[in-house]
């Protein structure tokens, strides 16, 4: 709840402050969160959750990556628990005229029956969960059979951490010392990959059902 009074008291500078990340660790966030579109079946109508949304920046670097017209065969949801967050989201995807259902819910019990989703996405909350074992579990209950599960958090990259800039990194903010999830990856987790994107400064977990 702290942290969540938190987001929702900065909500409207979110993606301002999210933006000092860029300069910082010499990345282009919003470019490489389009990367999530490649876990877009080609083909059919595509059920995509969002878990922990925020201003639903993926869903927008999304469309910018497809095009508007390419997006009409998403069907989209986001969840987030704090309502600032979901607000600002939801004004976002107006004004980029995105179909998108934005629900308040917790990432412990998200309001969906099993096995409803073709891909879920979830960037930015994972290393401050209290329990990640039962974040993930969600997550994969909700994707159906053969669909992913892609997780994105900060954490450097082993050669990153051992350097002198990764060790500056880290005690500026020490959410970069994170390590992927693999010991809290639900049982059934498969075909589980790890790398680090934005400059080998966050972790990415891609796993099946
Ligand atoms: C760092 S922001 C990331 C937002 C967005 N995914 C992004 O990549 O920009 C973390 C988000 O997690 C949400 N959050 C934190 N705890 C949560 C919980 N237990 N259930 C659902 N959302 C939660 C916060 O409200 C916030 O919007």
């Amino acid at each position: 709840m702290k942290w969540i009074d938190e987001y929702d008291s900065s909500a409207k500078d979110y993606d301002r402050l999210v933006k000092l990340y860029d300069d910082w660790l010499g990345i282009d966030m919003m470019h490489e969160r389009e990367q999530f579109a490649d876990y877009i079946p080609a083909e059919g109508v595509v059920r995509m959750l969002d878990v922990s949304t925020g201003t639903a920046a993926n869903f927008e670097a999304i469309v910018h990556r497809l095009g508007a017209a390419a997006c009409t065969r998403l069907d989209l949801h986001g969840v987030d628990l704090s309502m600032g967050m979901l607000r600002v989201a939801r004004e976002k995807m107006r004004s980029l005229g995105l179909d998108c259902l934005l629900v308040q819910a917790n990432v412990y019990n998200l309001p969906y029956p099993d096995d409803q989703f073709d891909v879920v996405l979830h960037s930015g909350g994972m290393n401050t969960f209290s329990n990640i074992a039962a974040a993930l579990e969600e997550m994969l209950r909700l994707v159906r059979p053969e669909g992913t599960v892609v997780v994105v958090d900060e954490g450097l990259s082993p050669r990153v951490r051992a350097s002198e800039r990764g060790r500056e990194v880290i005690e500026t903010n020490n959410l970069f010392a994170s390590r992927p999830p693999l010991e809290h990856l639900p049982s059934k987790a498969r075909d589980v990959k790890v790398d680090y994107i934005m400059n080998e400064t966050f972790y990415r977990v891609v796993f099946r059902k």
